[in-house]
C-alpha cells in the first residue's frame, strides 16, 4: 500500500525539531559532555555555552540574561513562578488572580495551592476567551500576592490584553506572571512592554528539544526555588544542567528571533487559507476565539453535530495530525474547560478540532487537509441522527488491529455505495490500541458490511453494537433524550 501523506498541523501540542537546533546539540553529547560546575576544560566549556544560551532566550524577550532559569519545560517554569512566589509572600497574603482559560500547568498549581490554603479568582472571560482588565482590577484584595494570566490561549490562540493587565499590576505592586509558552518564537515578546515581572518559555513549542524551558524573573522578586540542591541557576533550579538541551533552546530562540516576522505572515497566510476554505466548504461550522487578537498559528473550529475525535481519526488515517477539542474522560466526552468558560455549548464543544501550523506547513497541505476534512464530515454527518432524525437507528463499530483494514474498509464501502463513516474508538475500549480508527455504520447494515469486508480479506478485530446512534449516546444531555427513545420503541 502507497505510503501515507504525512502532515502536521498539531504545533501548538509540539514542534519537529529543526535540524539546526539538533546539530548544535549533538557535539554536548558526545565530545563535549563536560558539567558546567567542574573546572577542567570540559566543564568550561560547557558552561560556556550555557552562558551563551542564555543570553540568546533573553534578547528574544527583552530580558536581562541574568533574569533567565532553566528548567525542565514550561509546566515547570509556571509551578516555580506560581509556588516560587506563593510561598516566597506567604507571609504578605495568600490571595491569587488567575483566569479561567490557563493552561493546567498554571491551573492546577493554583488548585494545589487552594489545598493548602491559598484563595485563588478565576477570572471569567468573555466570548471570544478575553479577559477584562477591570475584572483584573475588582479581583485585587489586600492580600493579593500574584496575578497569572497566559500570554495566549494553547487552544483557540486567543491573545490577552497583557500590556493592560501588566500595568494594573504594577500600579499595584503586585508580582504579575505570564504563561507566554504560545506566544514566544510566533509574535514579539518584550518583558518590558509586556509589564510582566515571570514569564514562561517552552523549547519544544519552538523547534527545540523537549524537557527544556525558562522562566524570565525580573530582577529583584521575591521568590524561592521548588527545588534544592546544589547553587545551580542562581541556587533556584538546583541540578546539574542539561546542557544540549539549553544549548538547543538557544539556539531555537536565535531562529525564531531572526525568522520571526517572515513566519508570521507564512502562519498567518496559512491560518486564513484554512479557514476560508473551510468557512467556503463546510457549512454548520463556528471558528472560536477572537477574529483579530489571535495567534498566527491557531485555528480552532466547531462542527456542528459530529465529534472532534471522530474528525481527528478520519483525519489521522488520511496523514494528517491535529487535535480534538475535547477529551474522552471516563467513557464520556468531557469538553474543554477552555471552551466552556467561553461559553461555547458542550454540544459545539465536543464538535471541536484545533489546527495548529508550522513552520514547514505550505498551501497544498492546507488544500488537501480541507479536501479530506470535507469529506469526513460530510460521511460523520450523514451518519448523525441530529442531523437526519430518520436516523435514529442502532448502530455499529467494527474496529481493526492495524489501520491499513480502515483504509481498505472505506474503499470497498465506497465502492459499494454503502453508508458509512470512519470514527474514532468507541470510548469503553482500549485506547492504546495499535488502530485508533473505526468503521461506523447502521445495524441494520451489518450482514451485508462483514461479509464485503471478510471477502476482502479485512481482518475484523471487534464489532460493537451499539445501544444507539453513536453521537447521542455519547452526549449527556442527549442520552436522556435516546433513552425515551428507545424506551417508546
Ligand atoms: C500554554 C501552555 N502552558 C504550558 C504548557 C506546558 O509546557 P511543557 O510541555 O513544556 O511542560 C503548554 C504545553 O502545551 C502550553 O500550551
Amino acid at each position: 500500500m502507497a505510503e501515507t501523506k504525512r502532515i502536521y498541523l498539531d504545533h501548538a501540542a509540539t514542534t519537529p525539531i529543526h535540524p539546526d537546533v539538533l546539530e548544535v546539540m549533538l557535539p554536548y553529547y558526545q565530545e563535549s559532555f563536560g558539567n558546567p560546575s567542574s573546572l577542567h576544560t570540559l566543564g568550561r566549556k560547557a558552561k560556556k555555552a550555557i552562558d551563551e544560551a542564555r543570553a540568546r532566550v533573553a534578547s528574544l524577550i527583552g530580558a536581562d540574561p541574568s533574569e533567565i532559569v532553566f528548567t525542565s519545560g514550561g509546566t515547570e517554569a509556571d509551578n516555580l513562578a506560581i509556588r516560587g512566589v506563593a510561598y516566597a509572600l506567604e507571609p504578605k497574603g495568600r490571595h491569587i488572580i488567575t483566569s479561567a482559560i490557563e493552561h493546567h500547568a498554571v491551573l492546577n498549581t493554583c488548585k494545589y495551592l487552594e489545598q493548602r490554603g491559598f484563595r485563588v479568582s478565576y477570572l471569567p472571560v468573555d466570548n471570544y476567551g478575553l479577559v477584562d482588565p477591570d475584572d483584573v482590577k475588582k479581583a485585587i484584595t489586600p492580600e493579593t500576592i500574584l496575578i497569572t494570566i497566559m500570554h495566549a490561549n494553547n487552544e483557540v490562540g486567543t491573545i490577552e490584553p497583557i500590556t493592560e493587565i501588566g500595568l494594573i499590576a504594577k500600579e499595584k505592586g503586585i508580582p504579575f506572571h505570564s504563561d507566554a509558552v504560545q506566544t514566544v518564537g510566533k509574535i514579539p515578546v518584550d518583558v518590558d512592554s509586556l509589564n510582566v515581572d515571570l514569564l514562561s518559555i517552552s523549547s519544544h513549542k519552538i523547534y527545540g528539544p523537549k524537557g527544556i524551558g525558562t522562566l524570565y524573573i525580573r530582577k529583584g522578586m521575591d521568590i524561592v526555588p521548588l527545588i534544592y540542591g546544589g547553587e545551580h541557576e542562581r541556587s533556584l533550579r538546583a541540578g546539574t544542567e542539561n546542557v544540549p538541551g539549553i544549548v538547543g533552546l538557544g539556539k531555537a530562540c536565535e531562529i525564531a528571533l531572526r525568522d520571526l516576522e517572515v513566519q508570521r505572515d507564512h502562519l498567518n497566510d496559512l491560518r486564513d487559507r484554512l479557514q476560508t476554505q473551510i468557512i467556503e466548504s463546510i457549512p454548520h461550522i463556528h471558528v472560536n476565539g477572537h477574529p483579530l487578537k489571535r495567534l498566527p498559528h491557531i485555528l480552532n473550529i466547531s462542527f456542528e453535530s459530529i465529534e472532534g475525535e471522530a474528525i481527528i481519526a478520519n483525519l489521522d488515517i488520511k496523514g494528517v495530525a491535529a487535535s480534538a477539542g475535547a477529551a474522552c474522560a471516563s467513557g464520556d466526552i468531557e469538553p474543554s474547560h477552555v471552551l466552556s468558560a467561553m461559553r461555547v455549548s458542550p454540544d459545539m464543544a465536543i464538535g471541536t478540532v484545533r489546527f495548529s501550523l508550522g513552520r514547514e506547513n505550505a498551501k497544498e497541505d492546507i488544500d488537501y487537509t480541507t479536501a479530506i476534512l470535507e469529506e469526513g464530515v460530510r460521511k460523520l454527518r450523514s451518519m448523525c441522527p441530529l442531523a437526519d432524525n430518520t436516523n435514529l437507528k442502532r448502530q455499529c463499530i467494527i474496529t481493526f488491529s492495524d489501520p491499513q483494514y480502515a483504509v481498505l474498509s472505506e474503499k470497498a464501502l465506497d465502492e459499494k455505495g454503502l453508508k458509512f463513516a470512519l470514527t474514532s474508538l468507541p470510548h469503553q475500549t482500549d485506547r492504546s490500541s495499535n488502530c485508533n480508527v473505526a468503521l461506523l455504520f447502521m445495524c441494520e447494515n451489518e450482514k451485508e458490511i462483514v461479509s464485503l469486508l471478510e471477502k476482502q480479506g479485512i481482518e475484523i478485530e471487534d464489532i460493537h453494537r451499539l445501544e444507539g446512534p453513536i453521537r447521542a449516546i455519547r452526549l449527556g444531555g442527549l442520552k436522556q433524550k435516546e433513552a425515551e427513545f428507545w424506551s417508546q420503541r
